[in-house]
C-alpha cells in the first residue's frame, strides 16, 4: 500500500472511497455532502459513536465515489488510541469491497505528529490478514493500493511522523507473521534464520548460539526444556550499534520468550486450545519486530535482543517433574512442572544478557495462564526490580496505546517457590501464579534494572475487531521500539 500526504480539499479529492472521521458532539454540517451527515444522525444510523461506521454513495458535490463516515466517539476523548483504531476500521470496512484508492482529510481534529503516526499504524496493522497459507479465498487478494492522507496545512512537518508510523506498523506486521507461523513451519532453527535474514536486511549485527555453544556456556535450564524435542535451540542475539558514539554508557536488552510450541512437557496441557501455543513465540516475535523498526529509526543507544528459542515437546529424552536442572548463573531449579518452562529458559537468557554488559533488562514473554485471570485480553501484566525502569516502560506503553500494569514485587512472595531439595522450584502454589513466575526471573538478572511483561493476555486475538484481525496481535513492539527511541 501506497501512502501518499497532500493538502488537497476534500471535494477535489478523486477517489474510490474518503473518509471523514466524525465526533458524537461535533460533526461536519451541511458543508459535507449536502449535510447527509445530520440525517444519518438524525435517524439514529449514524451517531458518531467510537468504531461506528456507513458508507454513502456518489455524495453530493465531491468527485469521490463514496463517502465513509467512521466513528470517533468523543471528541475530547480522541486521543492517538482512538485514531489508531478508527485508521484499522477505514482499512477493514473498504478493503473486503475492493476499494483500492482510498483518502482521507484530516481537518479539525488537533494534527499532532503522534496523531498522524497512529494513524498510519492502524492503517498499516488493519492491512495485516493471517492467511498466508489459505489458497483460496484469501482476504489479501484484495488491496488497497493507495492511501491519500490530506491535511490542512503544510505537509512538512508530518513526513517524519508518516515515516515512524510505516516502519513500526510494518515491524509490528512482521512480529504478526511470524506468531502466526505453524510450529511445524517455524521451529527454534527457522525462527533464527528469519531473524538473521531481517539482521541482513537492515543492517543489525547478529549471532546464533546453538545447542553445542548453550552446552558450553552452562545453559542448563533452557536445554533441560529442549530436550524432549527433535528440533534443536537456538539463542538468537541481534545487535543494534548507533553510528554516533552514544552520550550514555546504558546499555538496553530486551529479550523476549521463544517458545515454538508449547505442550507443556510431561506435565502436558489439555488437547482443547494447545493449537493456540505457536504463539508462546509471542515475546521473540516482539523484540525481533522491535529490532526491524530499531535499525531503521537509529536510537541513539545502543540495543541489543535475545531470544532463546525452543519447542517444549513431549519425548523420551524430555525431562521429568523432579528434574533438577543448574542454570547459567549456577542457581539450581527443581522442575516441579515441566509446563512452567518459560521461566527456565528466560533464566539462562536474561543472565546471559546481564553479564554481555547490557545495564537495562527488558523481556515480553507469554509467561502465565494466570496473568489473563488477573487482567483479561486488555493489559500485559508489569513486574520489575526498578521503579525508575518501570516508570519509562508504563510511559512508553501509554504513549503507544499498549496497556500495561504493574504488579505487587514483594520479596515475601519468594517463599512461594521454594523447593526441598533445589534452591527454588520453578512453580509457586496456586496463588499469584503470575508474580511468582516473575519472581523466579528476578532470580537470573544480577540485580539490574529490569522489567518483565506478561504478555499471555494479549499477544492473541480470539475474535477479531473491527479495527484489527484475529490471530496475532505484535503486542508489544510499540512499547518497546518507543522505549529505545526515547531513551535520553
Ligand atoms: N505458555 C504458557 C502460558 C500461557 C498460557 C500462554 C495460556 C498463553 C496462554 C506457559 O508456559 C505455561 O504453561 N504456564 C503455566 C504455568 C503453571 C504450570 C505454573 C500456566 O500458566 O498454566
Ligand atoms: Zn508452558
Ligand atoms: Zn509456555
Amino acid at each position: 500500500m501506497e501512502l501518499i500526504l497532500g493538502t488537497a480539499k476534500a471535494s477535489d479529492i478523486e477517489t474510490g472511497a474518503f473518509a471523514v472521521i466524525c465526533f458524537k458532539d461535533e460533526k461536519p454540517g451541511d458543508e459535507l455532502a449536502g449535510g447527509i451527515v445530520k440525517e444519518l444522525d438524525d435517524s439514529g444510523e449514524f451517531t458518531g459513536k467510537a468504531l461506528e461506521t456507513a458508507l454513502i454513495h456518489h455524495p453530493a458535490g465531491m468527485k469521490a465515489t463514496r463517502l465513509l463516515l467512521v466513528g470517533g466517539g468523543e471528541k475530547a476523548k480522541f486521543t492517538p488510541a482512538e485514531m489508531r483504531k478508527a485508521g484499522g476500521v477505514i482499512v477493514r470496512t473498504l478493503k473486503p469491497k475492493g476499494i483500492a484508492d482510498v483518502a482521507i482529510r484530516l481537518k479539525g481534529i488537533t494534527l499532532d505528529p503522534a496523531m498522524l503516526e497512529a494513524l498510519v499504524e492502524g492503517i498499516i496493522l488493519g492491512d495485516f490478514e493471517p492467511d498466508l497459507h489459505k489458497t483460496a479465498d484469501k482476504p489479501s487478494d484484495k488491496k488497497i493500493e493507495h492511501f491519500r492522507i490530506s491535511v490542512p496545512e503544510e505537509t512538512a512537518p508530518l513526513i517524519d511522523a508518516l515515516h515512524r508510523g510505516r516502519v513500526i506498523g510494518e515491524a509490528q506486521n512482521f512480529a504478526r507473521t511470524l506468531v502466526n507461523e505453524p510450529a511445524n513451519l517455524l521451529t527454534p532453527l527457522k525462527l533464527a534464520a528469519c531473524a538473521k535474514d531481517m539482521a541482513a536486511e537492515f543492517g543489525l549485527g547478529c549471532e546464533l548460539l546453538d545447542e553445542g555453544r548453550m552446552r558450553q556456556l552452562g545453559f542448563g535450564a533452557l536445554l533441560g526444556v529442549s530436550m524432549g524435542s527433535a528440533e534443536p535451540p537456538v539463542m538468537i542475539v541481534l545487535k543494534y550499534t548507533p553510528a554516533a558514539p552514544p552520550a550514555t554508557t546504558d546499555h538496553l536488552a530486551i529479550i523476549g520468550k521463544g517458545v515454538t510450541f508449547d505442550t507443556g512437557g510431561v506435565s502436558i496441557k489439555p488437547s482443547e486450545g494447545m493449537e493456540k501455543m505457536k504463539y508462546d513465540m509471542g515475546g521473540a516475535a516482539a523484540v525481533i519486530g522491535a529490532m526491524r523498526a530499531i535499525a531503521q529509526l537509529k536510537p541513539a543507544i545502543p540495543v541489543t535482543m535475545y531470544a532463546p528459542c525452543v519447542e517444549n515437546m513431549v519425548g523420551h529424552k524430555a525431562q521429568r517433574p523432579g528434574d533438577i536442572v543448574t542454570t547459567y548463573q549456577g542457581k539450581t531449579i527443581e522442575v516441579l512442572n515441566t509446563d512452567a518452562e518459560g521461566r527456565l529458559i528466560l533464566a539462562d537468557a536474561l543472565t546471559y544478557a546481564a553479564r554481555q554488559g547490557c545495564t537495562h533488562l527488558v523481556n515480553a514473554a507469554t509467561l502465565t495462564g494466570a496473568i489473563a485471570v488477573a487482567l483479561g485480553h486488555l493489559y500485559s501484566g508489569v513486574f520489575s526490580n526498578n521503579d525508575e525502569l518501570q516508570e519509562r516502560v508504563l510511559a512508553a506503553s501509554k504513549a503507544v496505546g499498549e496497556r500495561m500494569w504493574p504488579f505487587p514485587m514483594d520479596d515475601d512472595y519468594k517463599d512461594y517457590v521454594k523447593s526441598s531439595f533445589a534452591d527454588m522450584g520453578n512453580i509457586g502454589g496456586r496463588w499469584g501464579g503470575s508474580i511468582t513466575a516473575a519472581k523466579i526471573l528476578q532470580e537470573f538478572v544480577e540485580g539490574k534494572p529490569w522489567v518483565h511483561l506478561d504478555i499471555a493476555g494479549v499477544a492473541w486475538l480470539d475474535e477479531s475487531k473491527p479495527f484489527l484481525a484475529k490471530g496475532p496481535t505484535g503486542t508489544p513492539v510499540r512499547t518497546f521500539v518507543h522505549i529505545a527511541t526515547n531513551w535520553a
